[in-house]
């Protein structure tokens, strides 16, 4: 089965470039996919260094263990990368996360993140663990749905939507597939947006929801601020404007000397990152992988200070 649906990465080369600064370091790729960060980067390491991987999903980590490489050089974890804050303090050189879902989970249906083919509906980066999005949907309040497919999808219908699935449930049942959930949403947006399925942002919600992806993103980048080292670098890719928006305050504020209001004399505390700059994939890239397109990359180096 392995093979059939392939991972291009974005911004291959710009991501390891701005990560890799010392060829002896340990280094974090939080988002293991099918590899292709994690293989350029040990292209790059001498003998010493270190690469340690994370993954939810149970694929990716049989992919990652097919690595050829030396267990003193790579190892994989099958976790969520908020475990990220059980390395050392201040033992890594550079963390990498490159968000979201990969093409993989995408592209096979049986794993129920699109709306594109039909699956059972379950949107689970690890189905071995947690609650699937038939199973949520199965039961839960009509304001809570309208909630996530609100915030998490920025859906102008959503209570419309939540309500919809709550209805279909009484009259026939809860929704077991891709395509059912699809319809509905369809049924239920009254006004479509040129070039996009009425599903998607419904689709994203819950997928952002059942995944607790905008917490575990916090969670990680908080840790990722104890276990670099100075001048360490962090680099993340984000692929919509929510998980975007999180990675750009986080620098943002760890980028200010912080100022403690109930004593004005005191010395304010240093900052903990310096913001190196944002990139975006060229056209070239984004004519050869269209979903690259909304990919922005962003970097910051641990500054020396406290
Ligand atoms: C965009 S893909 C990474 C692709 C990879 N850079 C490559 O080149 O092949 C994102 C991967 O991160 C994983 N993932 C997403 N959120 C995660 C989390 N909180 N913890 C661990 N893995 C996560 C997904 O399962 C998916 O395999």
């Amino acid at each position: 089965m392995e093979g059939r649906w392939q991972h291009t990465t974005v911004l291959l080369n710009e991501a390891v470039e701005a990560l890799v600064t010392k060829p002896d370091g340990t280094y974090i790729d939080a988002t293991f996919g099918r590899g292709g960060h994690s293989r350029l980067i040990l292209s790059t390491l001498e003998p010493q260094g270190r690469l340690v991987a994370f993954d939810k999903d149970p694929e990716a980590v049989a992919v990652a263990n097919a690595i050829a490489d030396t267990d003193t050089r790579f190892e994989i974890r099958h976790e969520g990368f908020a475990a990220l804050h059980d390395l050392e303090a201040r033992s890594v050189t550079g963390v990498l996360m490159d968000l979201g879902v990969s093409s993989p989970q995408i592209d096979n249906p049986a794993r129920g993140f699109s709306f594109r083919s039909d699956g059972p509906l379950d949107m689970r980066m690890d189905p071995t663990r947690g609650t699937s999005a038939a199973d949520w949907l199965a039961t839960a309040p009509v304001e809570q749905m309208a909630e996530v497919i609100r915030d998490y999808g920025e859906e102008r219908f959503a209570v419309q939507i939540a309500k919809a699935i709550a209805a279909r449930r009484q009259e026939r049942g809860p929704l077991a597939s891709t395509s059912e959930l699809a319809q509905l949403v369809a049924g239920a947006v009254r006004t479509r947006e040129p070039g996009q399925d009425p599903a998607t942002r419904t689709f994203q919600a819950l997928r952002i929801f059942i995944n607790a992806e905008l917490e575990e993103l916090q969670q990680a980048l908080e840790a990722s601020l104890d276990v670099l080292q100075p001048q360490g670098r962090l680099a993340v890719i984000s692929f919509h404007s929510l998980e975007d928006r999180i990675v750009k305050q986080f620098i943002a504020k760890h980028s200010r000397e912080v100022f403690d209001r109930r004593a004005p004399f005191a010395v304010p505390k240093a900052m903990k990152l310096r913001a190196l700059g944002r990139i975006k994939p060229s056209q070239a890239e984004v004519d050869g992988n269209p979903r690259s397109r909304s990919a922005i990359l962003r970097v910051a180096e641990r500054t020396a200070e406290s």
